[in-house]
Order: structure tokens, then C-alpha cells, then sequence
């Protein structure tokens, strides 16, 4: 079909590639169809709000290389468990999808795209079931959806952690300094292990495989016996100890988004590796300027292969899928195979068979 007026919107954490997609969205509406765009401002937010702007050619002319997204985004505006802060600071939780709905209908949308990691798509996918013809487009840095082999955003995270890597192995080789780098993931440890292994760390600390502070501190002991004084140490938010938990800055419970905040495990372990040896240990937490910024030319193809698909799957009626990249092609899946499972780093990956012959400690005794 032809498609007259199509929306998009952004929703979740920002990360770069998010206006390469859409400008793609924009441009393929507009030159294969002369649809009319409207872009929905600060994610499912401004379905509730009604806050929108319009998009066309020149609105998104040299945004390729933007970082963020021009439409704003927010990981608080679930329409379907809206949450407000109450005067007395306690959180208020209402259903507003039916105000969502209507706006979609009112704008008179043939299709909505929905550009989001996992919570962002399931509602998406909710409001599909409720009337609103939906396709859903995968973005996070974290790398961690089901049903395509990668998210645009990553690959540029990855080049961001591989960067601070290193610029850290040269200062930590000539002070003779243990350097840890924390970086993003959530309960995934895809940015640890791929940048680690980039930027030649020696220990990396994924949540996936759970460490024992004593093999960390044995590698490091082992380097500095050998004439090499500095270590390198990776590890993501999400790393946890044997038999431990995740470190938070702050719970689900008191945050807006509704889910915690994850952080601290870097200063945490450098505070544990102080106490069993004599070199000087420094922690930098990278936290969004992995989001931050221009996309790498990976996700700026990805990201525009993946809009003009979206299009092209909503032509064809294709609602309630996400496009995604099996690679070579971008292929339609359901979303409702999603079904909100988080895909994280498997034990078999060849990833850390690779990472452990090298000799890269991963938090345990060697496989
Ligand atoms: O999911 C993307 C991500 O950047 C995670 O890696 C990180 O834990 C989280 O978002 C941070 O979210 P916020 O910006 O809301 O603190």
C-alpha cells in the first residue's frame, strides 16, 4: 500500500545512530511514498502529551552525523504504567495507553515506528494489540535483544571503550598502575568483553561469568612478578561477585524509569584489590559518553538500512515486526518472539573461548 502519514518515535536511553535512522525513515516515506512524517517528540511521552513536530527532507538534512535523537527521548513515559511524581515525592502509576491510542489516531497514522531496545518494542507491541499499526526498529548500546545479531549504537560504544582503553594502557604502563574501566551494559557484558578484547585489556569482568576477586588479583600479582607493573582491568556496570549482586546507585523503586540504576562496581573492586597488593589502582567510569556522540560507519549503514526496511515492511503491512539484522540481510521478526527476554553474552560464546586463550583472565581459573 502507499503510505499517506506515518509517525516515529525514540524511545528509552539515547545512543548514536538513532537520527541516521530517523532521516532513513524520513527519506524512504518521503521519496518512495510522498508520505507526510510526523515525529513524536520524547518518546511515548508525547503520544500522552500530543507534543509532535514534523519531519521532511530539509528537517533532517545533516543529521547523519548527529549524536541523540533531534526527536528527544525518555525512558519514563510508559503509556501504559505512566509514572508521575507526587508532591510528597512518592510515585504515582496510571494507565494512560487509551490517551496514546487516541493520539495516534487522531494524527492519523498508517504506521508507527517505533525506535527502542526490549521495554521500549514491548510497548510498542502492547499498543499494536490495542489498534496501532506498529513496526518496531532495535537500538541500544547494550547489545542485548533477541532476534538480530546487532544493535545500531553498539558497535559505536565499543569504539568509545576501546578508545579510553587505550589511552588508559599508556598511562597505566608508565605510572606502573592497575586501571580499571567501567563501562555500560546493564546485565549484559557484550561492550566489556568486545571492547576489552579490542583495546587489549588483560582481566574482563562480564556479568555473565561471575568473579572471584582472587583470580583478578593472582593475574595481576602474576603480571607485575613477570616485569609488567600495570594491568589493565575491564569490567562492566553489571559484574558480580560469586554468590553476590549487582551494584546499584540507586533502586527501581525510587527511580521514574523504574528500574535501578547500575554502577559503583569499578571503585568497588579497586577498593578490593587495593587491600591485597602494592600498586597503585585507579578507576574511570566512561558512563554516557558511550551514548554520546557520532555514530561509527557501522551504525550509520545499519541505521539506514534498518529505516528504509521499516518502511518497506509497513507498505507490505508487515505491523508487529522489528526489522533486523541477520547478517548479510535485514530481516523481519515478530516481536512477540521477543517476549521480553534479554539476550546476554552465552557461556559457549566464542567470544570468551578466544578472550581465555589469549590468556585474558575473565574473573575465574582458566577453562
Ligand atoms: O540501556 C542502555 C544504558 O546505557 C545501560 O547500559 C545503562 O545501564 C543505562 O542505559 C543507563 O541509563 P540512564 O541513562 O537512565 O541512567
Amino acid at each position: 500500500m502507499t503510505l499517506k502519514r506515518v509517525g516515529i518515535l525514540t524511545g528509552g536511553g539515547d545512543c548514536s545512530g538513532l537520527n541516521a535512522v530517523i532521516r532513513a525513515v524520513t527519506r524512504a516515506a518521503v521519496i518512495q511514498h510522498g508520505a507526510q512524517v510526523v515525529g513524536i517528540q520524547n518518546g511515548f511521552d508525547g503520544l500522552v502529551t500530543g507534543r509532535t513536530m514534523t519531519l521532511d527532507t530539509a528537517v533532517t538534512r545533516d543529521i547523519l552525523t548527529l549524536g541523540g535523537t533531534i526527536l528527544g527521548t525518555t525512558n519514563k513515559g510508559n503509556p501504559f504504567a505512566y509514572r508521575e511524581l507526587n508532591e510528597d515525592g512518592t510515585i504515582r502509576v496510571s494507565d494512560l495507553s487509551d490517551k496514546a491510542v487516541q493520539t495516534v489516531r487522531e494524527l492519523g497514522l498508517d504506521c508507527l515506528f517505533v525506535v527502542g531496545g526490549e521495554g521500549t518494542l514491548e510497548i510498542g507491541y502492547k499498543l499494536q494489540q490495542k489498534g496501532v499499526p506498529m513496526i518496531g526498529i532495535p537500538k541500544t548500546i547494550d547489545n542485548d535483544l533477541e532476534g538480530t545479531d546487532y544493535t545500531f549504537g553498539f558497535q559505536t560504544a565499543v569504539q568509545v571503550a576501546c578508545d579510553a582503553l587505550d589511552r588508559l594502557h599508556t598511562t597505566g604502563r608508565s605510572h606502573h598502575r592497575v586501571m580499571l574501566l567501567e563501562v555500560m551494559g546493564r546485565t549484559a557484558g557484550w561492550i566489556a568483553l568486545e571492547a576489552g578484547i579490542a583495546g587489549g585489556a588483560h582481566i574482563i569482568l562480564i556479568p555473565e561469568i561471575p568473579y572471584d576477586i582472587r583470580h583478578v588479583v593472582r593475574k595481576i600479582t602474576l603480571r607485575a612478578q613477570g616485569g609488567s607493573p600495570f594491568t589493565i582491568v575491564m569490567v562492566a556496570e553489571g559484574a558480580v561477585a560469586v554468590g553476590g549482586s549487582a551494584i546499584t546507585q540507586e533502586a527501581a523503586t525510587t527511580r521514574l524509569q523504574g528500574v535501578p540504576q547500575l554502577g559503583g562496581v569499578g571503585n568497588y573492586l579497586a577498593g578490593l584489590i587495593k587491600q591485597e597488593i602494592d600498586l597503585e589502582v585507579r578507576t574511570t567510569v566512561l558512563g554516557h559518553i558511550q551514548r554520546g556522540g557520532s555514530p561509527c560507519a557501522f551504525d550509520r549503514v545499519l541505521g539506514t538500512r534498518l529505516g528504509a526496511a521499516a518502511v518497506k515492511a509497513a507498505a507490505e503491512g508487515k505491523f508487529g515486526h522489528m526489522v533486523a539484522l541477520r547478517t548479510p540481510d535485514i530481516v523481519l521478526v515478530p516481536i512477540a518472539e521477543l517476549a521480553g527476554v534479554v539476550r546476554t553474552v552465552p557461556p559457549t560464546s566464542q567470544l570468551i573461548e578466544a578472550a581465555e586463550a589469549i590468556g585474558i583472565n575473565m574473573g575465574r581459573a582458566r577453562m
